[in-house]
């Protein structure tokens, strides 16, 4: 018996977001955290192993304070919203999402644990129940979320999003690629959105009008998307990217990754994410992706991977 969870992408938007701005995100359904369930041959309780993080935890007893590792609190959460006991399996957890990359890695694998879990207890989520754990277990990794991971992992569908409001989810009637490549640089993105913050708290005119900007941008992509005029995004994307740089969340190597997209024929390039490191994004067709794709692995990529946004 096992469950799953996709990795998501923030095609626009990051950061604005977090400031009441919309954001586009879709899911990468060929990414996945799987988690995979073996009813215990002995009585062991609840035993969840996470391979990759090098993590085995044990269900925490029922009453005790809500534990600080997300594991554990998805545990907690889950089966406090289930009024159910631990019960007796052990769930293992792989996940082949970069850590750390923008990619939703770990709203990702709570989502799953929490699936698996339900899938043993024979109960099921709605979506918006699921999203809200999965949105306390964010805080854990975030700080302060602004909500756009968890709902689009959970609801498995794009989603221009916005803080506070009723979440609205949209269909893309002409499919498009994305190379999503990655710096090899993990950055943690609650110090990038702490950083934003200080910048908006000692000059909030000035980003103001960035945000402002972004979500100008936000709003055309989205009737881009809807539309099906594929190709007005590549601007768009590179319109958004230099707006992030003026919020100091590029990076070098994210700015260099752009450049050489764009370089090798990409429709648009924009970081993807907390930025700082993690993942950049570049619109390409079938007939640029493989020229695109060397290029931004000579330009330093550890690693690109291709995916069709349907
Ligand atoms: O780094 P990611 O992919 O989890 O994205 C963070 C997106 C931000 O807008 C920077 C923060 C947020 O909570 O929305």
């Amino acid at each position: 018996m096992q469950a799953s969870a996709c990795a998501k992408i923030i095609l626009f938007g990051e950061h604005a977001v977090v400031y009441g701005k919309p954001a586009i995100a879709v899911p990468i359904s060929s990414l996945k955290a799987v988690a995979e369930v073996e009813f215990n041959i002995v009585p062991d309780g609840l035993k969840i192993v996470a391979a990759d993080l090098e993590q085995t935890i044990r269900s925490p007893a029922s009453g005790e304070p809500l534990s600080e590792n997300p594991l554990e609190r998805t545990v907690q959460l889950v089966l406090n919203h289930f009024q159910a006991a631990p019960p007796n399996v052990t769930i293992t957890i792989h996940s082949d999402i970069p850590i750390a990359s923008g990619l939703g890695s770990g709203a990702a694998v709570s989502t799953a644990l929490a699936r698996a879990i339900s899938l043993v207890l024979n109960r099921t989520w709605d979506n918006a129940s699921l999203s809200e754990i999965i949105y306390q277990i964010e805080k854990l990794h975030h700080g302060t979320p602004s909500g756009i991971d968890n709902t689009v992992i959970v609801y498995q569908q794009p989603v221009y999003f916005i803080r506070t409001q009723p979440i609205q989810t949209f269909s893309i009637p002409r499919p498009f690629k994305l190379l999503i490549a990655d710096t090899g640089k993990s950055a943690l993105t609650r110090i990038a959105v702490g950083d934003v913050r200080q910048l908006y708290e000692a000059d909030q005119p000035t980003i103001q009008k960035i945000l402002d900007q972004i979500e100008t941008l936000v709003i055309q992509a989205r009737q881009a998307i809807e539309t099906g005029a594929v190709a007005d995004l590549g601007p768009l994307m590179t319109q958004n990217h230099a707006l992030l740089g003026q919020l100091t969340v590029s990076s070098p190597e994210l700015d260099m990754l752009a450049r050489a997209a764009l370089e090798a024929g990409a429709l648009g390039a924009k970081l993807s994410g907390g930025g700082r490191g993690g993942n950049m994004i570049a619109l390409v067709t079938a007939d640029t992706a493989a020229s695109v794709r060397e290029k931004l692995l000579s330009a330093g990529a550890v690693r690109v991977f291709e995916t069709n946004v349907e």
